[in-house]
């Protein structure tokens, strides 16, 4: 199966320091995936790599074909993925708004049906789970429903190096561990989700929202 990272700090100034301290909650993430669940394909997306313009104009908005490439292409890859593991920084107790601007370029059809995890972090002592209570709403409403298990590293600059590796060696196990209830969720859910899909496009069955928020009203 294939996943996609997501990480959602595009921070590169200081205070408060360290700055993208996301890339080494993102090096262990990807340390404890390709060490515990080999076979799997494994991609990452940089949101920084997405300059994205200030007037909004998401990737269904242009017709077929016409949209700026680095958009196409990430379409491309969002749909061809199984599952998603977004991770985000808490910014006032929010998800990173970054991430959302970017993921909120695409449509949810090609999110659906596929899980996705949650991973927030922060330089204090919450981890993020503020942040973690709005991205529940906002990946479901994507349709990439999140698992149950979510991770919240606090104080992530005490616990990984800036390779990802652990300061304290010894907690190595404790963490993957940690990061496993997670992925294992993940992963399971993708499998399932994956097989289904091949049985009943869910696309065919029901329908996407297309044009207007009127096809979602009640009678
Ligand atoms: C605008 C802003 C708002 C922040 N809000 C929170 C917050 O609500 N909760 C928290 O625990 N940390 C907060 N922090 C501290 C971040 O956890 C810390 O800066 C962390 O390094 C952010 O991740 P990043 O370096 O990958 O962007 C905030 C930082 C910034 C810049």
């Amino acid at each position: 199966m294939k996943f996609l990272v997501f990480l959602g700090t595009v921070r590169d100034s200081t205070p408060p320091k360290p700055a993208r301290l996301g890339l080494r909650v993102l090096k262990a993430c990807l340390a404890c995936l390709n060490t515990r669940y080999i076979g799997h394909e494994v991609e990452f997306v940089d949101a920084l790599d997405y300059p994205l313009d200030n007037v909004f104009k998401p990737h269904f908005a242009y017709q077929k074909g016409k949209a700026p490439s680095s958009l196409n292409a990430l379409a491309e890859r969002i749909e061809s993925s199984d599952g998603f593991i977004m991770i985000s920084p808490e910014y006032n107790h929010s998800m990173s708004p970054a991430l959302m601007n970017l993921l909120n370029h695409f449509g949810s059809s090609l999110f659906s049906y596929k899980p996705s995890a949650i991973v927030t972090y922060s330089a204090g002592q919450w981890g993020g789970m503020r942040a973690a209570i709005g991205m529940r709403t906002f990946l479901s409403e994507l349709g990439c429903l999140p698992v149950s298990a979510m991770v919240h590293i606090p104080k992530a600059q005490e616990a990984f190096a800036e390779d990802g590796s652990l300061i304290l060696e010894e907690e190595q196990d404790s963490w993957f561990n940690y990061f496993d209830r997670s992925f294992s969720q993940l992963e399971w859910w993708a499998q399932a989700s994956k097989q289904h899909r091949a049985e009943i496009n869910p696309h065919g069955k029901i329908m996407d929202f297309k044009s207007n928020p009127s096809e979602r009203n009640a009678p």
